[in-house]
């Protein structure tokens, strides 16, 4: 079974407008025709413009950081799935350690913002993934079968086939600590395996799973060349252009 590869950019808290628009037509022009999925995460305010840019180009999509659980209301400051949707972005990260961390977003919280992006016709880049302490305690399988139990396996196999997760070890983000190649394919794998226990082999062997943390050109080749790596979640070098377009650019020839 061939499973989409995909690179995905989150630019995080990064770039104004212009700097947005000038990365974004950056990485257009210097983006092969490839069956690699691109997919652009900037910051809220650029979704549109960029949507616009990339629109009718079958390999770049755009999707968003993060959204609201509720499906609109009094909630200043918050942005909801449909209007993210709105946008013309199709996907959204939700989970990702920096919001676990800094903004307390729990598993149950996850399991609801996955039910509205679902619900609005947005695609889950879910990341899971453990800090230092747990993978030195050893308990990081634990871990990580915990948050994609409580965050996703709530969910019914023909709207779970519309999810990508990303496994982002904390202790790599950021850090230029990558997790070695053999770290990532064996969590990879053993995600897979809990995905074949809960939905089947067929939609195991169908679920995108990226790495994410210190992914950069010279490293991406050999990450990406795992089994059960499916791409990356790019966070800095996805801010700049040609380093960007290099690591989509690193997967194997099929
Ligand atoms: P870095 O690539 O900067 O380590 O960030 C990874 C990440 O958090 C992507 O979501």
């Amino acid at each position: 079974m061939k499973r989409q590869r995909i690179v995905a950019g989150n630019w995080k808290m990064n770039l104004d407008f212009n700097e947005g628009r000038d990365l974004a037509i950056g990485i257009i022009r210097s983006i092969g025709s490839s069956d690699v999925l691109t997919i652009l995460c900037p910051p809220f305010i650029h979704l549109h413009y960029i949507s616009v840019l990339t629109n009718g180009i079958a390999n770049i999509e755009v999707g968003a950081q993060n959204c609201h659980s509720a499906r609109n209301g009094a909630f200043t400051g918050e942005v909801s799935a449909a209007m993210i949707k709105s946008t013309g972005a199709s996907y959204v990260i939700l989970g990702h350690s920096e919001r676990r961390e800094f903004f307390d977003e729990d598993d149950a919280l996850l399991a609801e913002k996955v039910n509205i992006a679902l619900a609005s016709g947005l695609h889950p880049i879910f990341c899971c993934g453990e800090k230092l302490e747990v993978r030195e305690a050893g308990t990081h399988e634990h871990l990580v079968r915990t948050q994609l139990e409580n965050g996703l396996f709530h969910l019914d196999s023909d709207v779970f086939a519309k999810i990508v997760i990303a496994y982002e070890p904390v202790w790599a983000i950021g850090t230029g600590k990558t997790a070695s190649p053999a770290q990532a394919q064996e969590m990879h794998k053993f995600i897979r395996s809990l995905i074949a226990e809960r939905y089947g082999q067929e939609i195991a062997d169908s679920t995108a799973i990226l790495y994410g943390g210190s992914c950069k050109p010279d490293n991406a080749a050999e990450i990406f060349s795992q089994p059960d790596v499916d791409g990356g979640l790019i966070g800095g070098a996805s801010l700049k252009a040609a380093d960007f377009v290099a690591i989509v650019d690193s997967f194997p020839q099929s």
